[in-house]
Parts: C-alpha cells; sequence; structure tokens
C-alpha cells in the first residue's frame, strides 16, 4: 500500500525550496467530518480562488476533486475525499493541501479525525505553526476536541484558532458561542501549553466570518478565519534559535581546501562567528560559507552549505557544528515523550534504533513512567505501549548525542524510533530533557580481562543460547552437554528458565514485556558470565528474535552460539512432559508459547538441532564439535 504522506513530503522540500518561504503558513485542521472540517477546507480553497501551483502532482488529483479553475466547487466530493482515497486502495496518512492568498502561502495537513489515527495527527501537526480546532456549536467541548488539542500541544503547537462551526444551527447564539470559547480556555489553561487561543464563531457552510465578517453575528467584531490566517505571526522559529548544523559529509577536494557540508538545522550563521564542535568541544572561527553560487554573508536554517574554518581543527562526519555562545547539549540518557506508531507494542526492556536529525544510535527504553489516556489526559500505569499511545519514558542511548529539548527545538529534540531487524518506523518522541546519571557513572576499567579471565581457565569464554519451545528438549540438552563440558576440563554455568525464573526473575511472568525483560536479564548475566571466563548455557525459549540479537550484540563477535532445539509444536504437546500443554488448550494458561503466545523462529542460527532425528546425547556431542570446528 502506498503511504501518500511519504510522497508528499518530498513534494513539500521541493515547494519550500522552490518557493520564498517567507509569508509560508503551515496550519492544521483538527476535526471530524462532522464537525465541518471538510467543509472549512473547502471553503477556504474556494475563497481563496483555488491558487494552486500547477507543477505539485500531489495537488493535480486535489483540484479536480476540489474544483475546476474557475472556481467551482463541489463541496460534497471533497467531504467524501478520504472515503474515495480509501477505496482507490491508497492510505492517506496525511493529506497537505496547498493554496495561497495575496498576503500568504498555506499548507494545510488534513488528517482523519478519529482515535486510530492519532499518529496521523502528530505527524501531520509537528510541521505546523497553528492549530485550528473545530468545535459544533451543537456539541460544545468533546473528548476529541481535548485530545486534538492535546496532541497538537504536545509536538509543539503553540498557536490556536477555536473555530466554533455551525452557528447558524444554534441560532448564532452568543451565550452558546462564548459558553463554548470559556470552557475550551478553561480546559487549556490547566492541560495545555498553548501561548495564544483565538477564537471566531462561525459557518463554515454559509460562509459566516469566513472571509467577510458576518451580519448574523454583529456581537462579534474580531477577525475573521482568513483574516487571521493572514495575519498571524508565526517567528521564523527555527532562524531565531542557536545555530545548529550537523555535518554530513567533510569536503577535502586538495590539500588547501577543507570544508564541512550540511543542511543548517537552525540558526544562522556569518564568517566570523565563533563555533564549537561537538561532541569534541573545540572551538574555532567560521572563515567562509561556500555555496555553488558564491560565498555568502550568511546562512540560515533550511540551508544546505559549506562552511571553512579559520583553523585546522578535527571534525568528521556526524559532529555538530554549533554557536559557542549557545552551544547544544550533549547526553546519552533522556525523559521523553513517545507516540507508538507499530501494531506490536513498545516493551521496555527491548532495543530500537534511534534517528535523530543528526545520528543513528541504538537505544533501549529503559523505563516506561506512565502512558497518557490522550482522551481523559490521565497518567495511566503501563507496562507497554500499543499503537497510537503515548508514554513518558525514559530512554539510554549507546552514544551520546547532541540535542536541545523539544520545546525549544522541534528539530534538534525530535526523533524516531526504528526497529532494529526490519529498520521500520515503530514510533516518534520527543526530547524533555537529559538525566543526569549517565554522567555520574563511569565504566570501571578492569585490569584482569575477560581474556585473561578465561585464558588461566584454558578456554575461550563463549554464550551457548539454547532457543525452543517449552519441552523442545533444551534443559535436558544443556544438562548432557554441561556435564560433557565438564569432563572435558571446561568451566561451565548454566542459566535455566525454571530455576532463574525462582530467584533473579521471580518478579516475572509471562506476557511479552515480562518475557522481553526476562531475556535481556539473562543476556546481561551472560555476559557477566562471558566476562568471567566461563562457557554459559542458558536454556529459555526466548522467543521474540528482537532479544536474541539483543543478548548477541551485548558480547563479542563469535561468542554467541545460538542453538535452536527445533522440535515441532506438535511434538511437544505430545510429550507435554509438565502436563502445560494441556492446560494451555483448557484455557488455563494465557500467553502459552506456540499456543496463545508467538515463537519466532531463529532464522540464522549457529546450530540447528532435529530432535525429530537426535537424541540429547547426540545433540549435546553435535554442539560440542561444532565449538570445536570453530574454536
Ligand atoms: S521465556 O519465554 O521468557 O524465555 P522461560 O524459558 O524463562 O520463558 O520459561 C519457560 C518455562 O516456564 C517453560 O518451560 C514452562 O515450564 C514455564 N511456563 C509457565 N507458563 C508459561 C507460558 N505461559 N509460556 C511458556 N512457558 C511457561
Amino acid at each position: 500500500m502506498a503511504h501518500v504522506s511519504d510522497l508528499i513530503a518530498t513534494d513539500i522540500e521541493s515547494y519550500l525550496a522552490t518557493h520564498e518561504q517567507k509569508g509560508l503558513l503551515r496550519f492544521i485542521t483538527c476535526g471530524s467530518v462532522d464537525d465541518g472540517k471538510s467543509t472549512l477546507i473547502g471553503r477556504m480553497l474556494y475563497e481563496s480562488h483555488m491558487l494552486f501551483d500547477d507543477h505539485l502532482t500531489a495537488l493535480e488529483a486535489d483540484s479536480k476533486r476540489v474544483g475546476t479553475q474557475d472556481g467551482e466547487i463541489d463541496f460534497a466530493l471533497l467531504v467524501d475525499g478520504l472515503a474515495a482515497e480509501r477505496e482507490q486502495g491508497i492510505t492517506i496518512d496525511v493529506a497537505y493541501r496547498f493554496f495561497s492568498t495575496e498576503k500568504r502561502k498555506y499548507i494545510v495537513a488534513d488528517t482523519p479525525g478519529h482515535e486510530e489515527y492519532t499518529r496521523n495527527m502528530a505527524t501531520g501537526a509537528s510541521t505546523a505553526d497553528v492549530a485550528i480546532i473545530l468545535i459544533d456549536a451543537r456539541q460544545g467541548v468533546l473528548t476529541q476536541t481535548r485530545r486534538h488539542s492535546f496532541i497538537v500541544s504536545m509536538v509543539g503547537v503553540k498557536k490556536v484558532l477555536l473555530a466554533v462551526n455551525k452557528l447558524d444551527l444554534v441560532d448564532y447564539s452568543q451565550e452558546v458561542y462564548d459558553s463554548i470559547v470559556s470552557e475550551y480556555k478553561k480546559f487549556a489553561s490547566e492541560a495545555l501549553e498553548l501561548e495564544e487561543i483565538t477564537s471566531i464563531p462561525i459557518s463554515a457552510l454559509k460562509g459566516d466570518n469566513i472571509v467577510d465578517n458576518s451580519e448574523n453575528t454583529p456581537w462579534y467584531d474580531g477577525q475573521t478565519v482568513m483574516g487571521y490566517l493572514e495575519s498571524v505571526e508565526v517567528e521564523s522559529a527555527a532562524q531565531m534559535r542557536p545555530f545548529r548544523m550537523p555535518v554530513q559529509w567533510v569536503n577535502r577536494p586538495n590539500l588547501d581546501f577543507r570544508g564541512f557540508s550540511g543542511l543548517v538545522a537552525s540558526g544562522t550563521v556569518s564568517p566570523g562567528d565563533k563555533v564549537r564542535i561537538l561532541p569534541s568541544g573545540t572551538e574555532s572561527t567560521i572563515d567562509k560559507i561556500v555555496t555553488w553560487e558564491g560565498d555568502l554573508p550568511l546562512a540560515g536554517a533550511g540551508r544546505s552549505i559549506t562552511i571553512t574554518l579559520t583553523e585546522e581543527v578535527d571534525v568528521s562526519r556526524g559532529d555538530i557544528i554549533t554557536t559557542a555562545e549557545h552551544p547544544c547539549s550533549l547526553a546519552d540518557q533522556f525523559q521523553a515523550r513517545v507516540l507508538w506508531m507499530h501494531e506490536s507494542a513498545m516493551m521496555p526492556g527491548r532495543q530500537y534504533l534511534f534517528k535523530s536529525s543528526t545520528q543513528i544510535t541504538g537505544m533501549n527504553l529503559t523505563r516506561l513512567k506512565h502512558r497518557i489516556d490522550v482522551n481523559t489526559l490521565v497518567e495511566l500505569p503501563a507496562k507497554v505501549l500499543d499503537l497510537n499511545e503515548i508514554g513518558i519514558c525514559n530512554i539510554s542511548l549507546h552514544e551520546r548525542i547532541a540535542f536541545d529539548p523539544y520545546d525549544e527545538d522541534a528539530t534538534m529534540g525530535g526523533f524516531i524510533i526504528m526497529d532494529r531487524l526490519t529498520n521500520e518506523t515503530v514510533g516518534m518522541g520527543l526530547i524533555d530533557f537529559a538525566l543526569r546519571r549517565a554522567d555520574n557513572i563511569h565504566w570501571q576499567a578492569m585490569d584482569v580481562s575477560k581474556e585473561s579471565r578465561s585464558e588461566s581457565k584454558g578456554q575461550k569464554a563463549m554464550m551457548l543460547w539454547l532457543t525452543g519451545l517449552s519441552g523442545s528438549g533444551k534443559s535436558s540438552i544443556a544438562n548432557i552437554l554441561e556435564k560433557k563440558l565438564h569432563a572435558l576440563g571446561r568451566h561451565t554455568i548454566t542459566l535455566d528458565g525454571d530455576n532463574v525464573r525462582h530467584g533473579l526473575n521471580q518478579d516475572l511472568g509471562f506476557t511479552p514485556a515480562d518475557r522481553v525483560e526476562n531475556i535481556r536479564r539473562i543476556g546481561e548475566v551472560g555476559k557477566l558470565m562471558l566476562d568471567a571466563g566461563l562457557i554459559c548455557i542458558t536454556s529459555f525459549i526466548s522467543p521474540f528474535a528482537s532479544e536474541r540479537d539483543m543478548a548477541r550484540s551485548l558480547v563479542q563477535e563469535g561468542e554467541f552460539i545460538e542453538v535452536f532445539i527445533d522440535t515441532p509444536l506438535e511434538v511437544c504437546e505430545q510429550r507435554d512432559v509438565k502436563g502445560l500443554y494441556a492446560k494451555a488448550r483448557a484455557g488455563e494458561l494465557p500467553n502459552f508459547t506456540g499456543i496463545s503466545s508467538p515463537y519466532e523462529e531463529p532464522v540464522n542460527p549457529e546450530i540447528r538441532i532435529d530432535t525429530t532425528e537426535m537424541s540429547a546425547e547426540e545433540a549435546a556431542d553435535a554442539i560440542i564439535e561444532h565449538i570445536q570446528n570453530n574454536a
């Protein structure tokens, strides 16, 4: 399925690149179809004489659907737009519509209003300067109004236009309007971080207070919707910020020239400016700003430039060049607001990839503090974040990154979360603040190393990671394997699921989140065993590829040997040594692996043991043979 917003995102970039940015207003409209959102957008497009840009293909579809060159407009068609898009088999995540008036150009993000589209709304709102929150005057402030407002505020929108619509259906009553506005303002002051709320009584269908002040609301003498959009001040926030530029590449065509190229993420820069290079902290001064069109006296956010420095300093790809007066911070632990965007839940303890505007690095969600019910804005305890849920999390990164809190700088404080195995985007996040912890805990370098410890035992430390269904034979094989290794004079330790769950992991059950944590701890304990120079045998179902992979990544290449104890479910169920399969089938044991909880088979295990062909004894011999051949 094509996701239209992906296509259109590139259009926006080209739109911005080819148009003067001055006078551009990005806004989002929030409300359901019933609130009159589509009618309002249709009305604005109509009143703005449909000044589309002809070279934008994304618009052609819109202009056909919305109307024709001479201003005809078919509201019904626009209202049905989303349904039509669905029929054509395209998912509209966010539809961006472009139009302009004499004073300004506009990009309006139009997203579906239902709760399951929370992530689309957040995507659309994250680039908006202003949000128009539509309210049906007959309904007043709804749960949905609060949810939409919370999301736009969460992603940093500071100005809201409260459009109280369908006033014609309440006889243009000032009383109704006033009470809705005061209820909304009360809610906003308690729950949101907005700078400015402007309210306007309208009828999108009748055109009241859209372009001209309506005679139907003589009690209202404020702005019209178009008047507001044309005049609302949006400081070019990115330009006002201190200068930051991630270095995309280092240009060294000859010995005399060393330039650093990148896209200015925020602020402006001029020759002579003092800058600091992060993470090293070295300072230098800007010599020149070089472009294809010649040297520049000044360059601002959104522009791709190459800069040269007055001194030879060490700068490499991925470094950040910032102003020396207000450099950004460096940290690897944060509190962040996270919106989960994937069907498989976010689980604390699982490893993900963190991608900011400047860096990609490994990330661990160390703690989910709570989730926020977007309808009631109540904080709820939570173990996982499901699709479209928002949570407050602590995250820990594998490397330090240069950042600013999201509230100060959306570019430097926003990030996306990707799956480590598939690289799919699974969530988005906003940095609240850095946690200082990392600064005070230093890795203690030990003089006696893993190598010296294993050498004194005359062996190579390694992790033999047995994975397979319950009843597949892991524990029996592990037991024989350890006896044989012991007889060969090897120093070993076995970690077994049933045993560890009586001690270290007695607080964990069998929900997916608990299994993730179970395996995370085993990975860490196993790593310590390797540090002790031991051969560590682990015997856990370890049903998820992601955590097995995480355990692998904790140790060095060649130290992790994944052994897939491949016993078909039917066979395990037939044996049913502990009687658990019978219980699971009877519905008495929830989340049972293979029955009501998934087992992700290893795709590329170092060793695969087919227990239908091999005894436990033979399996142990096969594993030892593998170790000896690969020693
Ligand atoms: S894991 O999935 O987190 O790796 P682990 O290997 O520690 O599981 O524990 C599995 C053992 O716990 C099984 O062999 C079985 O004896 C027992 N058990 C109890 N409930 C379940 C369940 N719902 N699913 C799987 N195993 C269970």
